[in-house]
């Protein structure tokens, strides 16, 4: 047990992430424990101000015992958890999600997009050239309020600021 600044007591949860030793406490997410842990991992529908939307799915990572690979942004952290954060698995899935969302929207000014494509090789050329781009102007309703759809990835974060925030 340990205490927060304000003298709330919280409880550590201790786990492993590639077989190394983490400890966060009670609530953290697997992304708040690898981040912790100086593990690099994607994310495009994440904020710290935002309720994981769990849309993009670039953030997976496997559990050990779980049939399917898990969100690290919305998956709390459990005691005895075995993550592993770079498997074939889980680096595949990061990679088609990369690349179906480089074939279909401009992602050239979504931040750190090029670094993880190059990263993850991915291909998104093969699904054809602008596979399913939109080629619409962007809509502009005011100077605050533009949508570009030609560059929306589906992060969710333009819902939860203007409509929940
Ligand atoms: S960052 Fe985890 S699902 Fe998008």
């Amino acid at each position: 047990m340990t205490v927060t600044p304000l003298g709330i007591p919280h409880r550590m949860l201790e786990f492993t992430i590639d077989g190394e030793e983490a400890r966060v406490p009670e609530g953290s997410t697997i992304l708040d424990a690898c981040r912790a842990a100086g593990k690099d991992i994607p994310t495009l529908c994440e904020g710290d101000t935002l309720r994981p939307k769990n849309a993009c799915r670039v953030c997976v990572v496997e559990v050990e015992g779980a049939r399917t690979l898990v969100p690290a942004c919305s998956r709390k952290a459990e005691a005895g958890m075995e993550v592993r954060t770079d498997t074939e698995r889980a680096r595949h899935s990061r990679k088609v999600v990369l690349e179906l969302l480089a074939s279909s929207v401009d992602l050239s000014t979504t931040p750190r997009v090029a670094e993880w494509l190059k990263e993850y090789e991915a291909k998104p050329d093969r699904f054809g050239p602008d596979a399913a781009r939109l080629n619409e102007g962007p809509k502009i309703d005011n100077d605050l309020y533009v949508r570009d759809y030609d560059k929306c990835i589906l992060c969710y974060k333009c819902v939860d600021a203007c409509g929940d925030q």
